[in-house]
């Protein structure tokens, strides 16, 4: 579905509500008058000659959650880093409950009751939580010591349901349990009036997001206003009360969310119209490119059971499910990464059951994988070599035993102009970069070889829209050139908005499969849920 440009920044009717749909906190109609608890008046921020902040005017409400979007670049950090006190903005001021305020340290932040929560998190690997805590406290003048920390880290874990211990050491936390410890330290200062969160969302699955978005709906309705940065659409709608729109470091728009789509968000954060939807196949499904047939594990966290699919040439076949029910295991055994117990794996008809990696390489097969740091890269190795692993062979980069690797700089450099990778250049280690331009070096090199079989784990995860339509378009352009495509995604707009059919898995099982587009969202849920027995219209058991 394409927006036409007209509706975009059209002004939207204000609602019967404290807050204007142009930002501004309006008076209740027949209340009292309603002051924001902080407003951002003409904020202006520049590094050297680029103006990450332009002019920004923002006001935020007692006890509502605001979404901040934009595109990577946009200057929604910095402008919450201003708030923080760790910025030193060139210009504009700042009100708090209506009189100005001074934000010149995080101190500052602090006493005013604003707490931000980092993109990345500042924690001590090395120490344990508790100890994080003490960190993070400056310390009374009669310091209480750790007894006094364990104690209220032990509360506070209670009280939010979260299975962290105050003397686990932070480096064996999953990412979902270190967010946790973050924001549950933000909480533990002064009284926090305004929470700040800087895209928690992007590491972390559904259930761990859930529970982030509980707790946000707890502080809301105990009067906290929550400022979340996110780059999911569906997020905005799940939790905000209104976004805010940043491009290029102004403020396009601020909207009530019930009065905006996601058709229009998208739209004022590229500034131009943007497809959610790719159009379906044009073509019926060719022969099977992919074939799986009762695949078994065991000694997995999730062991498959007997999971049967295939994959034909010109589909994009998706794999919905709650997080944890087998869909890692299937992506590893595609990958070349785990040995099934039992079960076929099938590549163009030639069997490549528990097959290595190169091997999968050599035959083509395009593989996004789950982890981006720990299958995905070699941290230490520079982009560019990145972006040819296990393929300078395939690309004809060794000349007489030897790596040409002034062809092969050439040829990456055409591959992240490509794929929009976003480096000064690209002699530097892959782990300097930004998550979201690390998946690009991966897409640059698995999609790079107009691959016509490609196995996909959560790659838009992380990436901003632009990039997002991107990774799209190139599993399209896979599907029309004749391949095949598998999408495992926890996202089940991206999986109803782009796949042809979706497969639905459930406890390691298939449950069921829906057609992509009109797919029956109940229904999706059910079989997510395990309701295998199920029969309905599109459910094909
Ligand atoms: N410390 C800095 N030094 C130089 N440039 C910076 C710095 N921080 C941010 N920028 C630049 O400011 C712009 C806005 O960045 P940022 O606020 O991080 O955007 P966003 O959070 O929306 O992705 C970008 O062009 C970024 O490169
Ligand atoms: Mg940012």
């Amino acid at each position: 579905m394409i927006l036409p440009l007209g509706s975009m920044g059209a002004p939207q009717p204000d609602a019967p509500a404290r807050i204007g749909a142009d930002g501004s906190v309006a008076a209740v109609p027949g209340g009292s008058g309603a002051t924001p608890l902080v407003e951002l008046r003409g904020v202006t921020k520049t590094f050297g000659d680029i103006v990450a902040d332009d002019d920004v005017h923002l006001a935020i409400a007692e006890g509502e959650i605001h979404a901040l979007l934009g595109e990577n670049g946009a200057g929604k950090t910095t402008l919450m880093r201003v708030l923080a006190g760790l910025t030193r903005p060139d210009d504009g001021d700042i009100r708090w409950r209506g009189a100005p305020v001074h934000i010149g340290s995080p101190a500052d932040a602090i006493g005013l009751g604003i707490g931000m929560m980092h993109q990345h998190d500042m924690l001590v690997s090395t120490l344990t939580v508790e100890e994080n805590f003490e960190l993070a406290r400056p310390r009374p003048p009669l310091a209480l010591g750790l007894a006094d920390t364990r104690g209220r880290v032990a509360a506070l874990t209670q009280r939010y349901g979260i299975d962290v211990r105050p003397d686990q050491r932070v480096e064996t936390l999953t990412v979902g349990q270190r967010q946790w410890v973050n924001l549950l330290r933000i909480l533990d200062g002064p009284e926090v009036r305004l929470l700040i969160l800087d895209e928690p969302t992007a590491s972390l699955t559904q259930s761990e997001r859930d529970d982030v978005f509980r707790t946000l709906r707890h502080l809301r309705a105990g009067g906290v206003a929550v400022i979340l940065i996110v780059h999911k659409l569906g997020e905005v709608f799940e939790i905000a009360d209104r976004a805010t729109v940043m491009r290029a470091g102004r403020v396009v728009a601020t909207r009530p969310v019930a009065e905006t789509s996601k058709e229009e968000l998208a739209a004022l954060m590229v500034g131009h119209a943007v497809e959610t939807r790719l159009a379906g196949a044009t073509k019926a499904p060719g022969e099977v490119i992919l074939s799986v047939a009762g695949l078994q594990t065991t000694g997995a966290a999730r062991d498959l059971v007997d999971v049967s699919f295939e994959v034909r040439r010109g589909e994009i076949v998706g794999v919905a499910g709650v997080d944890g029910n087998g869909q890692r295991e299937l992506g590893e055994c595609l990958a070349g990464i785990r040995r099934p117990s039992a079960g076929r794996i099938e590549v163009r008809g030639g069997d490549v059951t528990g097959t290595t990696p190169p091997e999968l390489t050599r035959l083509g097969v395009a593989r996004v994988p789950e982890d981006r740091q720990e299958h995905g890269l070699a941290l230490g190795l520079r982009i560019w070599e990145n972006i040819h692993l296990g393929r300078s062979a395939s690309r004809h980069l060794v000349r007489r035993g030897v790596v040409d690797t002034a062809r092969a700089r050439r040829l990456a450099a055409d591959l992240a102009a490509r794929f929009d990778v976003r480096a000064q250049d690209l002699e530097h280690p892959v782990g300097e970069l930004s998550g979201g331009n690390q998946q690009k070096v991966i897409l640059a090199r698995e999609l790079g070889d107009d691959a016509d079989l490609v196995v996909a784990m959560n790659p838009t995860r992380g990436l901003d829209i632009s990039a997002t339509q991107f990774v799209y378009e190139q599993l399209a352009a896979a599907r029309s050139r004749g391949g095949g495509v598998l999408l495992v995604s926890f996202d089940l707009d991206e999986l109803l908005g782009i796949c042809d059919r979706v497969l639905v898995m459930s406890g390691g099982r298939i449950a069921g499969e829906v057609s992509g587009a009109g797919a029956d969202r109940t229904l999706i849920g059910m079989l997510m849920g395990g309701e295998h027995h199920v029969v309905a219209g599109d459910v094909a058991l």
